[in-house]
C-alpha cells in the first residue's frame, strides 16, 4: 500500500541506503590508506567525505517520515565496511579499484529507484536531492574504472564479473 509517506519499499530501501552509505564511508577510510598514489588517496577521501554527505540526506528523509534508522542493518553494514576497509590492504590496487567501481554502478540504481518511490510522497521534494546523488554515485564509478582502464586483468574481470568498460549495471551515461 502507498500513503503520502510511501510505501514499504520506500521504507526498506531508506533504511539500507542509510546503513549502506556508512558502509561505503568505512570501506574508502582503508581504500584511502592503501593506495600509495597522493592523487588517488586524496580523490577516494573526498569521495568518503559525498559517502558521509549522503547518509545525512537519506537520514533527513528517514527523519521526516518519522523512520529510525535499522539497528540490524546498522549493524551488519558497519561490520561489511569495517572488513572491506580492511581488505583494502590485502587484495590490491586493481581489485580495490574494480570491486569500488562495481559497488558504484549499482548505487547509482539505488537513487534512481528511490526516485520513483518517493514520486507522490511527502519526500516527492527531495527530487533533486537523490537525483544528484545518483549523478555522484555515476561519478564515482567512473573514477574507479578510469583507474584500472588500461591494466591487462580488466577484460577478464569485466568477463567475469559482469562490470567494466561498456557494462555498467546502469543506463546513465557515463
Ligand atoms: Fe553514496
Ligand atoms: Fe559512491
Amino acid at each position: 500500500m502507498t500513503t503520502s509517506h510511501g510505501s514499504a519499499a520506500l521504507h526498506r530501501l531508506l533504511r539500507l541506503a542509510y546503513s549502506a552509505e556508512r558502509a561505503a564511508a568505512y570501506a574508502y577510510q582503508g581504500h584511502a590508506r592503501s593506495v600509495a598514489d597522493f592523487g588517488e588517496k586524496t580523490r577516494i577521501r573526498a569521495i568518503e567525505a559525498e559517502e558521509w554527505l549522503h547518509r545525512d540526506h537519506v537520514g533527513r528523509m528517514l527523519g521526516r517520515l518519522g523512520l529510525r534508522p535499522s539497528p540490524w542493518l546498522e549493524f551488519k553494514y558497519a561490520v561489511i565496511g569495517r572488513i572491506i576497509s580492511a581488505a583494502c590492504h590485502v587484495i590490491g590496487h586493481f581489485q580495490g579499484m574494480y570491486f569500488a567501481g562495481r559497488l558504484e554502478s549499482g548505487n547509482v540504481n539505488e537513487y534512481l529507484h528511490l526516485a520513483k518511490l518517493i514520486e507522490g510522497t511527502v519526500l516527492a521534494d527531495e527530487l533533486a536531492c537523490v537525483l544528484e546523488m545518483a549523478r555522484v554515485e555515476k561519478e564515482h564509478e567512473v573514477y574507479f574504472l578510469s583507474r584500472i582502464a588500461v591494466h591487462p586483468w580488466l577484460p577478464w574481470f569485466s568477463r567475469v564479473f559482469a562490470w567494466g568498460p561498456g557494462k555498467s549495471f546502469n543506463d546513465v551515461p557515463g
